[in-house]
């Protein structure tokens, strides 16, 4: 069985991957500090707890396993955070990923897929946002990211590393079978506080502006189900080891939906009043940001199968009501 490293593998996407890999015959070994992942989540492989700043730990890892191919999800990913302390990020995604490519370099493996963001592109100046839209990204997290591509790009040139950087919309939702799911501590993503406030662990649900530019005021923000993110990391990887070039794709849902259609649909999904406090915008949101997903679809076939709101929802809402019953499975970040 071929192996495939997964930094991050214990955190809310990385997880979902290693189940995609798992049912793809692959072994997902996850490497992740646990900062904000855990290791409950590691179902389909072996954990090994390590940083990708640690050389020494990651030459270890790399010689004992001898993955074919790897899934970089390890980063933090606090927009806020980035902005009031730069250093933690540039070191952690930028520094900690450079040190990973100098190892897969060094190890001779020749496939990384590697988790970009929406973020790259800065304020959009056309929609739906496809690759080719001029990357100007207005935080330290989305620059720290666009540089990792960056890299990227110099160390096929220079070594052969080819690499396919998918750049997400919004992750959510949760593993139909209900086997992983969100949890981050810091919650800052909509639909987990949605779900939150439906739950009664908050009052409410903030709404940040609902005077945009938008049919019903709110922000428009383009969701993808995190298992259709997972199947397309599997997809890209098998692309990279049948030889593809390096490249990078959306992955979005195409369709946009505004906070109050996610906040409605909350509310018909778990039967609950979710109560809404208004409050005023928040500088550097757009009004609305949608990716055009069509270069994935055409040259990988990627076809997400769980593209509704609802699905989302409810699949998210299974495991938000699973996870809080038990506690041993709490947590973590973006
Ligand atoms: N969630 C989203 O909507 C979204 C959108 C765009 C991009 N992304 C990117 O996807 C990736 C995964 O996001 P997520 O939501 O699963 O986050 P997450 O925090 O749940 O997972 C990240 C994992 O990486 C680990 N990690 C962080 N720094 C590390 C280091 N230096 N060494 C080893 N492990 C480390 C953490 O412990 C955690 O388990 C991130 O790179 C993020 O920037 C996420």
């Amino acid at each position: 069985m071929q192996t495939v490293l997964v930094t991050g593998g214990a955190g809310y996407i990385g997880s979902h991957a290693c189940k995609a890999l798992a049912h793809a015959g692959y072994l997902p070994v996850s490497y992740d500090s646990l900062e904000h992942g855990h290791a409950e989540a590691v179902r389909w492989g072996p954990l090994e707890q390590g940083n990708i700043a640690d050389r020494a730990r990651l030459d270890e890892v790399i010689t004992r396993h001898r993955p074919v191919a790897v899934m970089h999800f390890a980063a933090y990913a606090y927009v806020g955070e980035s902005v009031s302390d730069p250093g933690k990020y540039y070191r952690n995604n930028v520094a900690g990923s450079l040190t990973l490519l100098e190892a897969l370099r060094d190890h001779g493996i020749a496939a990384c897929i590697f988790s970009s963001t929406c973020a790259t592109y800065g304020v959009p100046q056309r929609l739906p946002l496809t690759e080719d839209h001029p990357q100007q990204p207005i935080n330290p997290y989305g620059a720290s990211k666009l540089m990792v591509e960056r890299m990227l790009g110099d160390f096929d040139a220079a070594h052969g590393l080819r690499s396919i950087s998918l750049r997400y919309f919004n992750a959510a939702g949760a593993d139909p079978e209900g086997e992983t799911g969100e949890s981050h501590d810091p919650e800052t993503h909509l639909i987990p506080l949605v779900l939150d406030a439906a739950a009664g662990k908050r009052p409410n649900i903030a709404v940040y502006g609902s005077d945009y530019d938008t049919p019903d005021g709110t922000c428009i923000r383009d969701y993808i189900h995190v298992s259709d993110l997972a199947d397309a990391h599997v997809l890209a990887m098998r692309a990279l080891l049948d030889g593809a070039k390096t490249t990078a794709y959306n992955l979005g849902n195409g369709a946009g939906f505004s906070v109050r259609e996610v906040i409605d649909c909350a509310r018909r999904v778990t039967g609950r009043d979710i109560a809404v406090a208004e409050g005023a915008r928040r500088p550097g949101d757009p009004a609305v940001l949608v990716g055009d997903a069509h270069r994935i679809r055409t040259e990988l076939g990627w076809s997400p199968k769980h593209a509704g709101l609802e699905t989302i929802i409810e699949t998210a809402w299974r495991w938000h009501q699973r996870s809080h019953r038990a506690p041993a499975v709490r947590s973590h970040s973006v």
